[in-house]
């Protein structure tokens, strides 16, 4: 297993962004801020906080959902991760979509990238349509069907980079460019959950906001459900503060705390994930057992040069597809020992999914057959366990998959 290793992972990826690691750590945690000089940020609980005098302008909050000083130490801190001038912290991932979606009035259009998160693609069919927004899909990893989907009424692009679940890469400055010269005013979103702002910094390649599921890597450690939203322009700031507190789509002050402390070893988490993960794809192409590996981290992903051009690394995330039919993927994730068989990606614990009946069952199946959603699609969240135990958790799945019970 050790000779298919490659030593440095970083090699032939953008240089890392500056400073990383010392922003993590110390932006929205200085302890100037505070009377008592801590060092950690409290964690401020109260709802309420005591005006100055009638008219006069409050010491910076007034009533928790409108801001709280918890959320605001996170939010400068993802900001600076970003290279943004402005963060927002929401109660989940989908609050985050929600709440960018509500930029689009009735009958505004927005396009978005076929192959994204199951949940986004519900939230698109079976609401925003419903609320008379024009949703359509494409596949933006060819420019010309990009170019074909922008209409009169476009208003929001809306891009997944690498796809959700098998891991396409999407050419962000290509596409924002092309976006931005049909129509300057619409706006384009990258959901950069998968790459974390370690890997990835859309805001830099011409994208307008840049959001995440903090619940994956940003917070990293599987004990928090949160969305962050980054963002330069300060028109669609104001909109989405306001958004943020009137649809009450807030994080609470602990979740806050939890995600600001998993934030200050995203730079440590990502490069392990990177390193593990690309042991386990190895592992796994090499492995007769599999049909196909898709990662993006290995020379045989079809779109390699890209990913070493656009980011400076890549996360934990494979998908492969077992020899065999349903029965065998079935048989692998349930004789998973180390590994959970559980949703969820992004935390320092490896992971093992079934996305067509799990994270993207809502998917229609003729869109799941487009994208190659199968049975015997497994996706992997690669932990931070010692590499050579996860891979010997994987090998002994897959051979207990070798035989599996009928179903
Ligand atoms: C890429 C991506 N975006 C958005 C979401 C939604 O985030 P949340 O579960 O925090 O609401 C997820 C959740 O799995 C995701 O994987």
């Amino acid at each position: 297993m050790a000779s298919h290793r490659q030593n440095d992972s970083s090699a032939g990826y953008q240089p890392g962004f500056k400073s990383f690691g010392t922003n993590a750590i110390h932006v929205g945690s200085e302890p100037e801020q505070w009377k008592s000089r801590a060092v950690v940020p409290p964690i401020s609980l109260s709802t309420t906080f005591k005006q100055l005098s009638v008219g006069r302008q409050h010491a910076g909050f007034n009533y928790s959902r409108c801001g709280n000083p918890t959320r605001t130490c996170l939010e400068r801190a993802v900001a600076a991760l970003d290279g943004a001038k402005y963060c927002l912290a929401l109660a989940s991932g989908m609050a985050a979509t929600l709440t960018v979606a509500h930029l689009c009035k009735p009958g505004d259009g927005i396009v978005s990238m076929n192959d994204i998160y199951g949940g986004t693609t519900e939230y698109f069919i079976k609401i925003a349509a419903e609320y008379s927004l024009d949703v359509s899909f494409a596949d933006f990893t060819k420019q010309e069907k990009l170019k074909a989907a922008l209409k009169p009424n476009t208003k929001m692009v809306w891009i997944e980079t690498p796809t959700n679940p098998t891991l396409k890469i999407v050419d962000i400055q290509v596409c924002a460019d092309i976006v931005h010269e049909y129509n300057k005013d619409i706006t384009v979103v990258v959901d950069n959950t998968f790459m974390s702002a370690y890997f990835q910094r859309p805001l830099a390649l011409g994208a307008d906001i840049c959001m995440y599921s903090a619940s994956k890597y940003m917070n990293g450690h599987s004990d928090v459900v949160m969305g962050l939203i980054s963002l330069n322009r300060v028109d669609l700031y104001e909109r989405l503060k306001f958004l943020q507190s009137a649809l009450g789509n807030v994080p609470s002050p602990f979740d806050c705390y939890m995600c600001h402390r998993g934030l200050k070893t995203l730079h440590l988490r990502m490069k392990q994930h990177f390193k593990n993960a690309l042991a386990v794809a190895q592992f796994l192409e090499a492995d007769p057992r599999v049909d196909k590996v898709i990662y993006t981290g290995l020379p045989s992903h079809p779109q390699y040069e890209l990913i070493q051009r656009q980011c400076t690394g890549c996360p934990g995330m494979i998908a492969f597809y077992i020899k065999g039919k349903l029965e065998h993927a079935s048989a692998f994730l349930s004789s998973l020992k180390l590994c959970s068989f559980a949703d969820s990606l992004g935390g320092i614990e490896s992971l093992a999914e079934h996305p067509a009946s799990m994270s993207h069952a809502s998917v229609p199946e003729n869109l799941k057959k487009e994208l190659g959603i199968s049975d015997t699609l497994i996706r992997l969240s690669v932990g931070l366990e010692d590499e050579e135990n996860i891979i010997a958790d994987l090998d002994q799945a897959l051979r207990a998959a070798e035989s599996p019970i009928e179903i």
